[in-house]
């Protein structure tokens, strides 16, 4: 398994500016969190388990859904998270909980301790886990994995024209992508219901430093140290020329949920 740096995701402000690039410049008015979790009721779910749940993105929205006495615990594995998770999770009244934790195989909980376990654009960092999340789910539970497309990976390695940036991404992605979810996660639940989430990225000549802004978060995840310094300014470049000469750049940001129920037994 590619063993990846974390540094992208040590700041939470550079992540949430990331993330609100994304969705000011998505062509999709609906916020993916709301799409995702459109439908379900979660009003009885008493503990909640958020596995890479970065600055509390998801979090946030679930928490607004679920009982006010509900406790919610995220983990990840940047411990700078804590404090900007506890804060955002607490501003909806709920009891949020973190733990800084580099998540592989194994899960700290005991049997039946979640009603709903979530991971959102996470597990493929880490799909070792799946049969710990089968076991701490409880049998009526729900795991609700959101990912994103290959397609819209390729899109991405294209504009930077990196091959090996695309290896590497695609390497990763297929962990757990919308192509391949299914199947890994049949192995795991019952029923499995599937919510696509449509949605382009377009920016504009005028948008040129959100384009490079994530474009370095993105290339830094997976580049290796030593290239760092001099394909990264390259792969902007041509990046940013294209958006000068066609006046807009526009890339697939296609999303997909994974609504998981029935835990198999192990
Ligand atoms: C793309 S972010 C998603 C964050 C959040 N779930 C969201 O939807 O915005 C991936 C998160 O997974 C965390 N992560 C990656 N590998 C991990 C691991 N092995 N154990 C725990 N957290 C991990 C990263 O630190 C990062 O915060």
């Amino acid at each position: 398994m590619l063993s990846l740096p974390l540094s992208a995701f040590e700041s939470p402000a550079r992540h949430r500016a990331i993330s609100d690039i994304i969705r000011n410049r998505s062509t999709n008015p609906a916020d993916v969190r709301d799409s995702v979790l459109a439908g379900l009721d979660l009003s009885s779910a008493r503990a909640v388990l958020d596995l890479g749940c970065g600055f509390g993105f998801m979090t946030e929205a679930i928490a607004r859904r679920v009982a006010r006495d509900a406790l919610l615990v995220g983990v990840d594995a940047c411990a700078t998270n804590e404090q900007v998770y506890l804060a955002r999770v607490a501003a909806t009244g709920r009891a949020p909980r973190f733990v800084g934790q580099r998540i592989e195989h194994t899960l700290d909980w005991p049997d039946r301790s979640f009603d709903l376990v979530v991971a959102s654009f996470a597990l493929y960092f880490f799909p070792d886990v799946l049969p710990e999340v089968t076991r701490v789910l409880t049998p009526d539970g729900l795991f609700l994995g959101v990912t994103h497309t290959e397609n819209s990976c390729r899109d991405l390695a294209r504009l930077v024209g990196l091959p090996e940036f695309d290896a590497r991404l695609l390497g990763l992605i297929r962990n757990f992508s919308a192509e391949s979810g299914s199947d890994l996660l049949a192995r795991w639940f019952t029923r499995i219901e599937r919510v696509d989430y449509e949605n382009s990225l377009v920016f504009h000549a005028a948008q040129e430093d959100e384009l490079r802004t994530y474009l370095r978060f993105k290339l830094t995840l997976l580049m290796p140290d030593g290239k760092r310094s001099g394909e990264l300014p390259t792969a902007l470049e041509r990046a940013a020329q294209r958006l000068a000469r066609e006046g807009r750049v526009v890339l697939a940001k296609n999303d997909v949920a994974f609504r998981c129920r029935q835990p198999r037994c192990r």
